[in-house]
């Protein structure tokens, strides 16, 4: 059963809604900086304009208050806060936000913010970003900005999305901004940076909150579910288990230093004396209690760059996949709560889960998204199963409330439970917004 104040949601992150990349006094981040490149994004898309939300929030959160949200997360874009990234702070961006949550809470809508995600302000990248010993008292000092401007009204936050794409994908692969590949030594270094900066960014959002805060980090990673070849037990060993090649995206290597306050046993075979060595202050600082264990989560997967020349343990020839590709395993929202709460023994809060699909506008004008809603059903229904044997789940948040910039892939994969046609900006809520609602309205006992 959903506890009676389940927070059903949707989210968004900045760089992918709101377009508006260089008004009101925004600085530049390094999404805005390397997508001018057109070689960068499918069709030399970028998110310039992406769905003016920035312009539109009002149409927006009046859509999300038909559906029925009871929560938005949404991501705070440093650079429109604080142009260079230190320093000077722009009081148009500050605005925007503010009114933002007042408009969230006005239609009865808890806000929720993650503070980064992933449009680095590209001032700080050319001293370095976050290979700069200075890089956590940078965000430090954002963060106390954001918190003293919208704490008054805003209790959920999050300190980073992701920490596995963006420096995984953006600092090692580079196959996101800002597009690296940087050696062994100098990941430890950007690792290093980022722990810190969490830690920090938890102290800040605790000595300055106004409301007393609920914290957390958004990371996702490969969550392995039992088959009929793999058992629970083993499903459970790989979803925290990593080696030298795939460590950057899993779980454990992130969550275990913040949810455990030290490094899993295989961190230290894998890396032995290069790995990141932290003073007892810093574990304390980087080890804060949390409030929730949050995380992204889509499918079950063996390995977060799969070879998509084979199949992996949840594919077999026709297997069931979304339009990114990605396997459809709706127990992946049963297992993945229960194997963190097991571990980390905190409420979790899904922050990010959802499907993309070829939506377009049917001939009466409506956007029929059926596989949308099935993937939901399914998964949800899984999610219900977690918290009917014990495991508090505190909220869902749908990835994500509109259509958006799915960075490197453009605009072409939709994600939103909102049609956004790009040409004109007009929203149109699909089918699954529709039976999302009755589902809110039932607290999921129409699942
Ligand atoms: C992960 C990211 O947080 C979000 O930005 C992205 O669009 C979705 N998942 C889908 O890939």
């Amino acid at each position: 059963m959903f506890k009676d104040d389940f927070l059903w949601g949707a989210a968004s992150a900045a760089y992918q809604v709101e377009g508006a990349y260089d008004e009101d006094g925004k600085g530049t981040g390094i999404w805005d900086h390397f997508t001018q490149d057109v070689t960068r994004c499918a069709h030399g898309e970028n998110g310039n304009i992406a769905c003016d939300h920035y312009h539109r929030y009002k149409e927006d959160v009046a859509l999300m208050k038909e559906i029925g949200l009871k929560s938005y997360r949404f991501s705070i874009n440093w650079t429109r806060v604080i142009p260079e990234g230190y320093g000077k702070v722009n009081e148009a961006g500050i605005r925007f936000y503010s009114d933002l949550v007042d408009e969230l809470i006005g239609a009865g809508i808890e806000p929720m913010v993650t503070l980064f995600h992933w449009n680095y302000p590209y001032e700080l990248y050319r001293k370095g970003g976050w290979k700069n010993a200075d890089s956590p008292e940078w965000f430090a000092q954002y963060v106390k900005v954001v918190v003293d401007a919208l704490s008054d009204r805003v209790r959920y936050w999050f300190t980073f999305n992701e920490p596995q794409l963006f420096l995984g994908g953006g600092h090692k692969i580079g196959f996101h901004a800002p597009f690296e590949e940087n050696s062994a030594k100098d990941m430890m270094t950007l690792y290093r940076n980022v722990f810190l900066a969490h830690g920090k960014a938890v102290s800040v959002i605790r000595r300055n909150a106004k409301l007393s805060p609920m914290i957390g980090m958004a990371p996702t990673g490969s969550v392995c579910i039992p088959t009929d070849k793999i058992t629970e037990d083993e499903a459970r060993r790989r979803t925290f288990d990593f080696d030298s090649e795939d460590y950057f995206f899993s779980n454990a290597w992130w969550a275990d230093p913040i949810m455990l306050g030290r490094f899993t046993d295989c961190a230290c075979d894998v890396f032995g004396d290069d790995l990141i060595s932290f003073t007892k202050e810093e574990w304390e600082l980087v080890s804060q209690p949390l409030d929730y264990y949050a995380f992204n989560v889509y499918q079950a997967q063996t390995d977060m760059v799969p070879d998509r020349s084979k199949y992996d343990d949840y594919s077999y020839i026709g297997s069931p996949r979304t339009t990114t590709d990605w396997n459809v395993t709706p127990e992946v929202l049963y297992y993945a709560p229960k194997f963190f709460y097991e571990r980390y023994k905190k409420p979790i809060m899904i922050t990010e889960n959802g499907m993309a699909n070829t939506d377009w506008e049917f001939e009466d004008g409506k956007v029929h998204d059926p596989q949308r809603i099935d993937f939901l059903s399914r998964y949800l229904k899984e999610l219900k199963r977690a918290t009917d044997d014990g495991i508090p789940v505190l909220g869902y948040q749908y990835w994500s409330i509109m259509d958006n910039f799915e960075w490197t892939s453009g605009y072409d994969k939709r994600f939103g439970m909102i049609y956004v046609d790009y040409r004109t900006g007009k929203r149109t809520l699909k089918d699954s917004a529709l039976w999302y609602a009755d589902v809110i309205r039932s607290n999921g006992s129409k699942l």
